[in-house]
């Protein structure tokens, strides 16, 4: 994958971020996620590359745009695999919260998992915690182990965790333990990178979440050096039926990194709303400000652009 084509992929979640943060506290969670489809929608096309939507707002018959198998960008260039959430947070957004942001995960053909809109079990850390957790133990022995490799102690390590009641033994177990806990309403996608930032104050992520947004978690954090597992926890039959059609053979399996997304992989993300990882959007008279990361799994370099974009020269927006 041309690098040159992750600063054309940013040009994308800024787009959909501008969009859907002209919207934020609206109320309307519906109208904000929209606006960061069709934006994200039609700034793809102007990409080079020959690219498919594998995780994406759901069948064809239920989303219009962005589809699983939709096909996206110019139609010339490398064949791709994207896995895209226009709007991760879309409440955070409606209601003015923290930390919702609009992003995307790219990968050569193949390289992504074909996750069904399930939930799945996660577990995240920063790169010390490689070989080291394992989302098959407990929270106590992987908080243990991973004071162990951060030389610290189990109460000054900060877990991560979305404040959902299905959490509530998690909770407890994690307490039990010593360590801190960030609740977080929304959001597992950037909770999970936070994790490898060494300024965000956070630890390790634990808890229940979405199964495509631990796709997209996975492959930011391929590119961070970070750990990330997963085990789908389908709620029905029909999630688990659903899931064999889309190629995954054992829905009880741990998943790791490379089952999640393997080979080169790029990611992005715009700030849509202020949250630990980026700042939203800030409109000017001029135009607005966006703040967006874009890393590469080949090289693990994490840029951080902040951008101007002038609207009187930019009629889209
Ligand atoms: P949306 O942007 O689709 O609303 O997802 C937000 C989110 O918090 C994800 O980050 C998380 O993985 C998932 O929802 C958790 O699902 P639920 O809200 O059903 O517990």
């Amino acid at each position: 994958m041309n690098r040159n084509l992750a600063l054309e992929f940013v040009r994308v979640t800024e787009m959909a971020a501008i969009s859907s943060a002209r919207l934020m506290g609206r109320g309307d969670e519906k109208a904000a996620d929209q606006a960061a489809v069709d934006a994200m929608r039609a700034m793809l096309d102007s990409v080079e590359c020959n690219a498919t939507v594998v995780i994406g707002e759901g069948e064809r018959d239920e989303a219009p745009m962005l589809y699983i198998g939709e096909p996206v960008g110019s139609g010339n260039g490398p064949e791709l695999e994207i896995a895209v959430d226009p709007l991760e947070g879309t409440t955070v957004c409606a209601t003015g919260g923290w930390n919702s942001i609009s992003v995307m995960a790219i990968a050569e053909k193949g390289g992504l998992l074909h996750a069904p809109d399930t939930y799945m079990k996660k577990i995240a850390a920063g790169p010390k915690s490689k070989g080291v957790i394992d989302i098959l133990e407990t929270p106590k022995e992987n908080l243990r182990r991973l004071a162990e490799v951060k030389k610290c102690r189990i109460q000054d390590l900060t877990a991560v965790i979305l404040k959902r009641d299905r959490h509530e033994g998690l909770v407890e177990a994690v307490r039990a333990s010593g360590a801190r806990i960030q609740f977080i309403g929304d959001g597992d996608v950037a909770g999970a990178l936070a994790t490898c930032q060494a300024d965000s104050g956070v630890d390790i992520l634990f808890g229940t979440g979405g199964a495509p947004e631990g796709v997209i978690a996975a492959a930011a954090l391929r590119c961070m050096g970070g750990e990330f597992q997963g085990i789908f926890q389908p709620r029905n039959e029909e999630e688990v039926i659903r899931a064999k059609e889309m190629g995954v053979e054992d829905i009880s399996k741990v998943l790791h990194m490379d089952d999640l997304a393997k080979g080169n992989v790029m990611f992005c993300a715009t700030g849509v709303t202020t949250g630990n990882l980026l700042k939203g959007v800030q409109f000017k008279s001029w135009g607005a400000i966006t703040h967006s990361m874009v890393m590469r799994s080949t090289s693990g370099t994490i840029r951080y652009i902040s951008a101007e974009h002038h609207f009187d020269k930019k009629p889209r927006y």
